[in-house]
């Protein structure tokens, strides 16, 4: 993984000589004021006053961000002659840099590339993009290792992921302390998500890839161990640090090395948050029991013994469907313990009116560990509803 990790307390030193090696005058994109309250900011904005480096903000990007970010963001970059993308924030805003700097050496618009990325097909490959320098302030999304992005279309109510190699940030300051200001509700949906990530890549078909399994078996258990803690005890370090460092894990290539599967939850729950804008590990916490209980069966149920005997602790000897209905059962119950919402209603979608559009959208047939059809997905939104 070529992203340049500076992890551990104080590693905002870093951040000048970071810029420095990829340019000198910087976009400096951030949320809607979280960095403003928790000093974050201050000590940025700080770093690159005494530096000399000159900046240019873009700010206010919110959860789900939205194309027309990244078109403002490209103008800026654009109009001041600027060389590096500092994003300052989590996924949202990791997100919107990576497509400023990819649509910046792109004429049309940035859509196009979404759309392109998104489906794998040509015309418009990326080969080349601002550099990314990123300060992480949430465990979460993972984006600061990965070469992905997911945008929110707000005229065509879409969103949808895409990735290309040169958007991986080529840097990125960890400093956990920063973390310390998430709100309990951000911290646990930051939990879910993480362990999403995981999931996604540890239920697959291929076999023997052992040691995959037992990096996600060990990023998920890293999540069960310090996720109450974080939430209970927002500034306890070793929880902080270990879940931030999770959250880069579960998703920066390693652990789908070799045993990679197409990802179907993930596309589900855009759809709730393009429809509905709700926060993305809120509509995961929603569908994951269901997304495992679909993909349960007689065939598939060793996958889900394993999942239980070494993350859950459940005990081996017991009936194979007994252990897998167990495992999910106790994911479940560690999201309730965390707070989550268990329902769609409960995150404001009230009716299966768009249901059917959505899940066409959703469909992911080939390379998945369990195929998702359009009927599928629609039975898995009503009995989340
Ligand atoms: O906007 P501000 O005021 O900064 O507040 C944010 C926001 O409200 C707040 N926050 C962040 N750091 C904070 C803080 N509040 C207090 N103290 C801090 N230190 O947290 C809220 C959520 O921020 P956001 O960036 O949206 O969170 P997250 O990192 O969970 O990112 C979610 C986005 O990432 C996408 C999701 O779809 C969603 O749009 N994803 C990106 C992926 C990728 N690039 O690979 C993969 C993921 O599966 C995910 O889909
Ligand atoms: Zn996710």
């Amino acid at each position: 993984v070529p992203t340049k990790v500076h992890f551990g307390k104080g590693q905002i030193s870093h951040l000048a000589e970071e810029i420095r090696a990829h340019g000198s005058k910087v976009l400096l994109v951030y949320g809607e004021g979280s960095i403003k309250r928790n000093g974050i900011y201050a000590a940025v904005t700080g770093i690159l006053n005494e530096g000399g480096i000159e900046y240019v903000e873009c700010g206010g990007i919110v959860p789900n961000p939205r194309i027309s970010s990244a078109r403002k963001g490209i103008a800026l970059c654009r109009e001041h002659g600027l060389d590096v993308v500092l994003a300052v924030g989590g996924g949202s805003v990791i997100d919107i840099s990576k497509a400023i700097a990819a649509g910046y050496y792109y004429d049309g618009d940035p859509w196009d590339l979404v759309l392109t990325g998104h489906r794998k097909m040509p015309p418009f490959p990326v080969e080349r993009a601002l550099p990314i320098v990123a300060v992480l302030t949430i465990a979460a999304a993972g984006s600061e290792m990965d070469p992905s992005a997911v945008i929110n279309n707000e005229d065509t109510w879409d969103k949808l992921g895409f990735g290309y190699s040169p958007m991986r940030p080529v840097s990125v300051i960890m400093d956990p302390q920063y973390t310390y200001s998430v709100p309990r509700d951000q911290t646990a949906m930051g939990v879910v998500d993480i362990m999403s990530h995981a999931m996604e890549s540890y239920f697959n078909n291929v076999p023997g890839a052992y040691l995959q399994t037992k990096i996600s078996e060990a990023v998920l258990k890293t999540c069960v161990r310090y996720g109450m803690r974080a939430c209970e005890e927002p500034r306890d370090y070793e929880a902080r640090a270990n879940l931030m460092w999770a959250s880069s894990w579960a998703i920066n290539s390693m652990i789908a090395r070799g045993c990679r599967v197409v990802w179907s939850l993930h596309p589900m729950e855009h759809e709730l948050s393009a429809f509905y804008d709700v926060p993305h590990g809120a509509g995961l916490a929603v569908l994951i029991p269901y997304w495992l209980r679909f993909m349960l069966s007689g065939k598939t149920a060793w996958r889900f013994v394993e999942y239980g005997v070494n993350v859950w602790g459940i005990d081996g000897s017991l009936d194979e469907m007994e252990v897998a209905r167990r495992s999910i059962e106790k994911t479940k119950a560690f999201f309730d313990q965390l707070g989550m919402p268990t329902t769609l209603r409960q995150i404001g979608i009230m009716d299966d009116r768009d249901f059917a559009v959505m899940a066409k959208k959703s469909e992911r047939l080939d390379g998945a560990f369990v195929p998702l059809s359009k009927e599928a997905i629609v039975e898995i939104f009503r009995k989340a509803l």
